[in-house]
């Protein structure tokens, strides 16, 4: 179970307080969305714009990290934590391998990287350069690795397993790309990465992920009925805005019906 944009249901997306809050309720994962800021540093924000999780307006892309550091990133969340300002604030990609490594019990961080973006590749460049000064660039094997790449875009997929063939990837995205085998084959990635809503509709795409020897990650997955698709269906990786409940509806579904 991988917590999205952290414990996000409960907590401002992408503050350490959700990253905190997730550990604690027992993600086996992390999400998050990461960009450029104009001077060159990876931060955790998914919108190209600024103006929905904090009190500012602008791009990110566009920003100092100085300038993105003195926004308030919590205040708009009805779930902000008391005192707010500690845990509140933006996450760079750096401060939040440092978390997860640091967590007591071993926890895999999935990275998306965003695009179209103005700084193109070098998203990826830079991730992997990080992750290389972590030591989480070259893991044992995919299923012990710590860190996992996603993007929707098939090239930014496939710039990772060229620089990085040992890390897991996820292409997230279109059915169709998976059900004719194209393009998660061509760019080499570990795992497709439906929606929930995909999976719905063709739940099948876990046996043709198997087939072609792809783990399948979905997200977001927060209702019940939608959790227990995915535990029967075998997904590998459920991504959802509610940790605590999702995981306690899987030690349910995996305990079998009551009665
Ligand atoms: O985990 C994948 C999912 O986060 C993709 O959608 O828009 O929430 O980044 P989005
Ligand atoms: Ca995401």
């Amino acid at each position: 179970m991988v917590a999205h944009r952290g414990a996000s249901g409960d907590r401002p997306e992408h503050t350490l307080a959700a990253y905190d809050l997730a550990l604690q309720e027992g993600a086996e994962g992390v999400e998050c969305d990461v960009r450029l800021t104009r001077d060159g540093h990876l931060v955790c924000v998914h919108d190209r714009r600024v103006d929905r999780t904090s009190n500012g307006t602008g791009l990110v892309s566009e920003m100092t990290l100085r300038q993105l550091r003195q926004l308030d990133w919590g205040s708009w969340h009805p779930g902000v934590p008391e005192p707010a300002a500690e845990t509140t604030g933006l996450v760079t990609l750096d401060e939040l391998l440092g978390l997860v490594l640091d967590w007591h019990r071993p926890v895999k961080i999935f990275i998306e990287t965003k695009h179209p973006v103005r700084y193109g590749a070098l998203v990826e460049n830079k991730v992997l350069a990080l992750l290389q000064r972590f030591g989480m660039a070259s893991p044992p094997s995919a299923d012990r690795s710590r860190a996992v790449v996603m993007s929707f875009s098939a090239s930014a997929v496939w710039r990772v397993r060229r620089a990085a063939p040992l890390l897991p990837t996820v292409l997230l995205g279109a059915t169709s790309h998976y059900l004719r085998g194209g393009a998660a084959s061509t760019v080499g990635a570990t795992a497709v990465g439906p929606s929930i809503a995909a999976l719905r509709h063709r739940p099948e795409l876990v046996d043709r992920a198997a087939a072609q020897g792809r783990a399948l990650y979905c997200w977001t997955v927060d209702d019940y009925e939608d959790v227990r698709l995915c535990r029967d269906l075998g997904v590998a990786w459920i991504s959802t805005n509610h940790p605590a409940r999702t995981k306690k509806w899987l030690q349910e579904s995996a305990a079998g019906p009551a009665g």
